[in-house]
Formats: C-alpha cells, sequence, structure tokens
C-alpha cells in the first residue's frame, strides 16, 4: 500500500452515518458519535502510518445548527473531550492542529480549546490535522470575498489584481494544499457545502461504510481507489500528449 500512497498528500472526509450507525443498535446518536471519534483516532494513527501529510475532516458544519440543541451540544463536549484527551499526544506526534470555520456563535471555552490546540501544536510538522469545526464552504467563499474587497478598498489591491492563488490565499484554508482525494462515508453522494472550491480537482470517492466503522482497511481502500484514477487537472495523460 506504501505506492498508493506515494503521489498523495491530502485526504479529507466527510465522517457521515453516525446516527444511523447508532440507530441500528438501538443506540442514542451520542453514541455514534462517541465511536466516530474512536474512529477518527484510527484514522489519524492509520494516515501517519501510511506518510500521508494531511488529514481534513468534517466535524460540524454550518449547517449542524439545525439539528436539537442537545445534539448540537453533545458535538461541542465531543471537540472539547477529544481536545482534552488527544491533545498532548497529538502534540508529542508531531500532529500540527488546525482548527477551520467560523468562530462566531461558539462559546468561549470551545474558543480557548482551539487557541490551546492550535498553540501548542504550531510549530509541530510531521502530520497536520485540520478540523472543519461550525464551517461552511459558501460562508468561507463570502468570508474570503470580503476580505479581498477590503483590501480593494484600501487599495492595497486592484480589482484586476485579483487572482485565484489571491482567492485560494484569502481562505480559512489558504495555507493547506488542496485535498488530493475526498472520502464521504455511509452511501451518501453528496458535498454538504465541504471544500467547494478546493476540491475543484481532487478525485471522490463514497464508500458504503458508516463512519463509526471505518478504519485502515477503508483507508487502505480509498487509496486503492485514488491509485487506479487517472488525474488530468483538465489536460491530457502523458500517452495522449505523445501521439
Ligand atoms: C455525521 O453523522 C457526523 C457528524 C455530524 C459529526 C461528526 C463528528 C464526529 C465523528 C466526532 C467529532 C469529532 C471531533 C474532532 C469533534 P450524522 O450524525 O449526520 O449521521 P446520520 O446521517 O447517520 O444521521
Amino acid at each position: 500500500m506504501g505506492d498508493a500512497s506515494a503521489d498523495i498528500k491530502h485526504i479529507a472526509i466527510i465522517m457521515d452515518g453516525n446516527g444511523r450507525w447508532a440507530k441500528q443498535r438501538g443506540l442514542p446518536r451520542q453514541a455514534g458519535h462517541e465511536r466516530g471519534v474512536e474512529a477518527l483516532r484510527r484514522t489519524v494513527r492509520a494516515c501517519q502510518g501510511l506518510s500521508l501529510q494531511h488529514l481534513t475532516v468534517f466535524s460540524f458544519s454550518s449547517e449542524n445548527w439545525k439539528r436539537p440543541a442537545a445534539e448540537i451540544s453533545s458535538l461541542f463536549s465531543l471537540l472539547r473531550l477529544y481536545v482534552q484527551q488527544d491533545l498532548k499526544k497529538l502534540a508529542q506526534d508531531g500532529v500540527k492542529v488546525r482548527v477551520l470555520g467560523s468562530r462566531s456563535g461558539l462559546p468561549d471555552d470551545i474558543l480557548k480549546l482551539i487557541e490551546k490546540a492550535e498553540g501548542q501544536t504550531a510549530h509541530n510538522t510531521e502530520f497536520n490535522l485540520n478540523i472543519a469545526f461550525n464551517y461552511g464552504s459558501r460562508d468561507e467563499l463570502v468570508e474570503a470575498s470580503r476580505a479581498i474587497a477590503q483590501r480593494v478598498k484600501t487599495g492595497e489591491l486592484q480589482p484586476e489584481d485579483i487572482t485565484t492563488d489571491i482567492f485560494s490565499e484569502s481562505m480559512w484554508f489558504g495555507e493547506i494544499p488542496d485535498p488530493d482525494l475526498l472520502v464521504r462515508t455511509s452511501g451518501e453522494y453528496r458535498l454538504s457545502n465541504f471544500l467547494l472550491w478546493q476540491i475543484a480537482y481532487s478525485e471522490l470517492v463514497f464508500m458504503d461504510c458508516l463512519w463509526p466503522d471505518f478504519g485502515e482497511e477503508h483507508l487502505k481502500d480509498a487509496l486503492g481507489i485514488y491509485k487506479c484514477r487517472d488525474r488530468r487537472y483538465g489536460g491530457l495523460t502523458v500517452n495522449e500528449t505523445e501521439n
């Protein structure tokens, strides 16, 4: 499998199916989310073992505010628990943690935890764990547009200076390379407002497995599918250019 991950730096995952996993077992949705955190731990370890550089996970979307207050609060508590339980080990393992999304509407203690997680791992270079939290791609695009408009207003930029690079740099994900591969679990075929700008040329893999069941074997399966894809970025394959 070393081969499969040879040219892949960044995998992004829509961790879907926690609720269905719990329902199938007659358990509360919270139990599915808790097992989802375990799947996340397994996946971080597996990505590091396969020498990937970035894992981005969708852990709370800006649309998740539509869920019942109790579920929102349990998702927030899972972030609290994850940071409290795993930060030390992540920091020791050289993982740089970033939390990407809107900071507005988040409780103060969550904001402090995010600062702590990012601060304590800022200098790490072994691996990058990017947690999309309170994230929505359209919100990200609007914020980037506002920031660029502000720079035009102050005269720092002219409208004709605006390029795709300027746009990319202005995103919450600005410093992070685009994903090579996007995986969504649970058999749903949607992007759900996740990384719409950044996945323009990513390979998409949809898997039936529910997120709490995800592990190293599923990751390897996804990388195997990726390896068989022909990434052309709108150009031609090497063979075609030779003809
Ligand atoms: C989708 O399942 C999953 C989520 C909305 C949350 C994902 C969160 C975690 C895996 C744990 C949190 C991790 C951190 C780092 C805070 P769903 O509830 O939509 O499942 P369903 O479609 O089967 O109902």
